[in-house]
């Protein structure tokens, strides 16, 4: 198979290469967001200037915001295979839509009803909830991950259903461990008990295919500025529960789908960007990876088998330097990695590394590497529930490296030599 023609990715993003031919940082904030392909931009900037106008006007600029709304409803549908374009709801972040689907979700539940979260999730599949329980006396339970596998136990889950849990929500990949968690076992076993299932894509969508048909889940989120695009959130819902459910809206707002749960005058320029974004793992998969990619999305066809093809392409060409970057960093002095280690299970695991060093703070190590140009995360960034499951929060939380396709070996290596300076290794 064919090597990712690297120098070509990165010649997509501006940001990797600058004009005057000074080094640009090295990018391993990723999974705090990521930097944006040349066609993302040029998508916005165009709506901006050639559609720039509200929804439903008889004049041309509105017909073609339109379209572009419409457009971005069909790619993000492509991106997550949903049934239909009607599923898709697009909205500010996904912390947002959490909040606002879930107050509508509520009105299915009564008090003493149970929901599931777990120990793994990012606060936005957190809060929203704990809120929603407290607004309607709902009782919560907390799934916990085993702190040695980073894994979730199905025994434990079962020992948690009941026939009063109406809810498990729960993150498709950690923001902080990098587990990729087993979405389907969790979906038969709640949905054995008649529970809906919440499922949090955000960290998951950068990095492989997602298929809510496959799934079987019942609501999917994720966030096009952590996969390439702009700051925006995408909620993907069952047809007939998004129609069930008692949309918080205003009068005049069509009833239909998907309009009921986008409220107000949306993201024009944004939507245009999704498109863009969708269009960018495309034309990856139909240009750039190997045959063998797409045969094995046969079952799909054109813009949907092309970006199944470009992330599984994509996720072989992440893997041998996410493999380095644990291998560097575990061979380090006091360094514990706090996630899937084994080099034969990287498939469990997206690229987010969080490790700790035995009497460095964290904020130390970041400052370090960002006075040499390479950008990463420290503290609990919103991972409130698995820092504190894993007794880190006192001592600052965690030192977090994430990657993404356009960051190279060299630069892996490059920020292993810089951890290893800062600890004197
Ligand atoms: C796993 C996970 N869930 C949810 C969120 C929140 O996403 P948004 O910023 O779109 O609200 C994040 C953001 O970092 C995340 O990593």
């Amino acid at each position: 198979m064919s090597a990712l023609n690297i120098n070509f990715i990165r010649d997509q993003f501006p940001a990797l290469s600058s004009a005057d031919g000074k080094a640009t940082p090295i990018f391993m904030d990723n999974p705090g967001g990521t930097q944006v392909p040349q066609m993302v931009i040029d998508a916005m900037v165009d709506c901006l200037i050639h559609a720039n106008a509200n929804l439903g006007g008889v004049f041309a600029t509105s017909g073609r915001a339109d379209a572009i709304v419409a457009d971005a409803h069909v790619a993000m549908a492509d991106f997550v295979n949903a049934p239909s374009p009607r599923e898709i709801i697009i909205g500010q972040n996904m912390t947002t839509l959490t909040f606002h689907i879930s107050r509508s979700i509520g009105r299915m539940f009564s008090k003493g009803d149970e929901i599931i979260l777990t120990r793994m999730e990012h606060d936005a599949n957190v809060s929203p909830w704990l809120l929603l329980a407290r607004d309607l006396g709902l009782e919560v339970k907390f799934l916990p991950f085993d702190r040695e596998t980073y894994e979730f136990d199905m025994a434990e889950l079962d020992k948690l259903l009941s026939p009063r849990t109406r809810l498990v929500a729960f993150s498709h990949a950690s923001n902080m461990t990098g587990t990729i968690n087993d979405v389907k076992a969790v979906v038969e076993r709640a949905h054995g008990v008649g529970a809906l299932v919440y499922v949090d894509s955000v960290q998951y969508a950068p990095h492989g295919v997602i298929d809510v048909q496959d799934l079987g889940c019942d609501f999917l989120v994720c966030s096009p500025y952590k996969f390439f695009g702009p700051h925006m959130g995408v909620l993907w819902g069952r047809e007939d529960l998004l129609m069930e459910l008692d949309p918080y809206k205003v009068r005049p707002a069509a009833d239909s789908l998907p309009d009921r749960f986008e409220t107000g005058t949306l993201n024009h320029e944004g939507m245009a960007g999704i498109t863009a974004t969708v269009d960018y793992f495309a034309a990856i998969g139909g240009d750039q990876a190997d045959d063998i990619y797409r045969s094995r999305y046969a079952h799909f066809d054109g813009r949907r088998q092309n970006l199944c093809a470009a992330l599984d392409y994509l996720t072989d060409y992440e893997i041998p330097l996410t493999r380095s970057l644990i291998e560097g960093l575990a061979g380090l002095p006091g360094v514990k990695i706090h996630g899937i280690t084994n080099p034969n299970a990287m498939n469990l695991r997206v690229p987010t590394v969080s490790f700790t060093a035995e009497g460095y703070h964290p904020r130390t190590i970041s400052n370090a590497l960002a006075e040499q140009g390479i950008q990463v995360w420290d503290g609990h960034n919103y991972a409130v529930e698995p820092v504190n499951h894993l007794g880190l929060m006192e001592a600052g939380g965690i030192v977090r490296i994430g990657l993404a396709h356009y960051n190279t070996m060299e630069e892996v290596d490059k920020t292993v030599a810089a951890v290893a300076a800062h600890l004197g290794a």
